[in-house]
């Protein structure tokens, strides 16, 4: 009964629209995986943050960068992302997932106090080197996130701060140099 209202209701909208053909089975077909497969849903936890250990508590930034920390790569390089509605919808959620994850795995602003100060020099200056080679933020994201498009003025007083505390592939060799020279005098 429901049904042929239904259909009475679609061929009153549609009236070309034959129910019995392919194309009809295909659309019921793809309605139903595309239902289904929002039951596969991946982890979009945020972990626990402990304020103490952000890099924001850590290395101070002025005012300007942080803010522009916070809106262009705090949503995949920290355990703070605010997850849209849109990654509600499998399979956007899986894609948007996995920026976070990866982009967690390589640099989480989160827990920057935990690395070894050689370690944050270094993950500063690669940050400084991808927003050289504007590779970051992402453009996937950028499109989706306007406000995270960095103009000149803050790319440069983003790019200053990082290279100004961040340890450049250049001068990479010294400084490592160094602290391994001390860990081996300690070990002595
Ligand atoms: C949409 C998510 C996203 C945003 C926003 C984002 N990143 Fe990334 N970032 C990633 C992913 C994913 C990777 C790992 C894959 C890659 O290197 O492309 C990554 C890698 C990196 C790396 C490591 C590069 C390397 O070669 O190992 C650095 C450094 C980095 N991002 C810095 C930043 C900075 C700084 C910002 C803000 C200006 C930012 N990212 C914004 C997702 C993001």
């Amino acid at each position: 009964m429901g049904l042929k209202v239904a259909r009475g209701c679609v061929s009153a909208i549609f009236p070309f629209f034959n129910f019995n053909n392919m194309f009809k089975k295909m659309l019921v077909l793809l309605v139903l995986v595309a239902v289904a497969i929002q039951f596969i849903r991946p982890d979009r936890s945020n972990p626990k943050v402990n304020p103490t250990e952000d890099l924001i508590a850590v290395a101070n930034p002025p005012a300007e960068v942080q803010s522009i920390l916070k809106k262009a790569c705090y949503d995949c390089h920290s355990n703070e992302t605010v997850w849209p509605w849109y990654t509600n919808i499998t399979p956007v959620n899986w894609f948007v997932a996995n920026h976070v994850k990866e982009g967690r795995e390589k640099l989480n602003f989160s827990i920057f106090g935990s690395l070894s100060p050689a370690d944050r020099s270094e993950a500063l200056g690669e940050a400084a080197e991808t927003i050289q080679e504007g590779e970051m933020p992402l453009e996937s994201y950028t499109l989706l996130h306007p406000e995270a498009k960095l103009n000149a003025t803050q790319r440069q007083t983003l790019l200053n701060w990082l290279q100004a505390n961040g340890e450049q592939e250049g001068d990479a060799g010294t400084e490592r140099q160094k602290t391994e020279e001390a860990t081996e005098n300690d070990e002595d």
